[in-house]
């Protein structure tokens, strides 16, 4: 097999640590082939843009991209976030995010949980359509208008990568997540499509959550769940949920998947750039070297992914943790420790 090419971009604040951890890791079981991108806050502040002109194009070329987080305290986050995450993720056409959900032994919950939150990540509430407007009438009087958009090609498609998701699991159950009662118009529409592609799926059994009895249900009957499908904005918080219940959201591995394969998928853990313990050291990069596994099982060697995630598994089990997790290990120590585990 020839190398894998990975483009990196670190980012800011933990983003680069944890993902020199998962680079650490990833080479120690495939052949990898790493360019770097300096895109990040930085970059922002000596070229006024998050991206190069030509990054999309670079960055096309390549099997995957991984990438570790973005936010500084220096430029606003909605830019930081447009510009580079979402711009990599609309840009090629990511429309499927994947976020696990693992519950490991060791940690406070429930191992035999497991679940993945499927998240569509093209339109709903972050197309980014809208505007401001009026400002000049006046302090007070400033309108915003933001638009979700919801097509029923986007509902649709994620609604069956979640189904054949679900079908590949033991449980083989999907639950829709909606919020029709109140949003008549794109929610009823997703409710529609999820009921019309559910007749092609007779051995999955599903159900519909309003997502405030979802959120209820993440914590009082989570037993329940298995495969979940969201909206952008519903998934994106039913995640961070979730993983804060598995033990913490330096836990939580994601894919953004362009299924279609037309582009390059993008692998990053689930968390921000965590000012507030960049440069200590003890960032956890469990997320991040689960996102390495997960790079590897969408490049066609799952295998090596599952040798990854057991490490993970192993090194929690054998109590060597960062803080987040009760622990006093450091980044570097939790990396060792899964090499070790391999
Ligand atoms: P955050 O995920 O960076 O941090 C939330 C809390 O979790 C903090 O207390 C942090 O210390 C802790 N935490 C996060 N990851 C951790 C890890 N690996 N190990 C140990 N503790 C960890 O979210 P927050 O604070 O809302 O945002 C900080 C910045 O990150 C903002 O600029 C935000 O826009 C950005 N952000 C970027 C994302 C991305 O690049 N995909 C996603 C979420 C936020
Ligand atoms: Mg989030």
């Amino acid at each position: 097999m020839p190398p894998l090419e990975i483009a990196a971009i670190p980012g800011d604040g933990i983003g680069g640590e944890v993902l020199d951890a998962g680079l650490r890791v990833l080479e120690q079981v495939a052949e990898i082939q790493v360019t770097t991108f300096p895109y990040g806050s930085a970059y922002y502040a000596e070229h006024g843009a998050m991206l190069a002109p030509d990054a999309l194009e670079r960055l096309r070329r390549f099997d995957a991209i991984y990438f570790g987080a973005v936010g500084s305290r220096e430029v606003p986050d909605h830019i930081t976030l447009w510009g580079l995450r979402l711009a990599i993720c609309q840009g090629f056409d990511q429309w499927a995010n994947v976020r696990p959900v693992r519950f490991y032994e060791g940690l406070d919950g429930d191992p035999s949980l497991d679940w993945v939150v499927v998240r569509e990540n093209s339109e709903g509430e972050y197309a980014g359509l809208g505007g401001r407007q009026l400002a000049a009438r006046g302090p007070g009087n400033e309108v915003a208008v933001q638009t979700s958009l919801f097509t029923e090609k986007g509902c649709e498609r994620i609604m069956r990568f979640a189904f054949e998701l679900a079908r590949s699991r033991p449980r083989r159950h999907l639950t829709s997540i909606t919020k029709s009662n109140a949003q008549q118009y794109a929610m009823v529409l997703w409710d529609e499509v999820f009921d019309r592609v559910r007749a092609d799926y007779h051995d999955v059994t599903t159900d519909k959550e309003l997502v405030d009895a979802a959120a209820a249900r993440f914590v009082l009957r989570p037993q329940t769940l298995d495969v979940v499908v969201a909206s952008n904005l519903h998934g994106d918080i039913l995640s961070d949920l979730g993983s804060a219940l598995a033990g913490s959201l330096g836990l939580a591995a994601s894919a953004n998947l362009n299924p279609d394969r037309r582009f390059p998928s993008m692998f990053e853990p689930v968390h921000g750039s965590a000012p507030d313990i960049a440069g200590q050291g003890i960032a956890n990069p469990l997320g991040a070297i689960g996102s390495g596994a997960m790079l590897l099982e969408h490049l066609g060697r799952a295998d090596l992914g599952d040798r990854i995630r057991a490490a993970i598994a192993a090194t929690i089990r054998d109590g060597i943790r960062t803080r987040d997790l009760g622990g006093s290990h450091t980044t570097a120590e939790v990396t060792a420790a899964v090499i070790a585990r391999l």
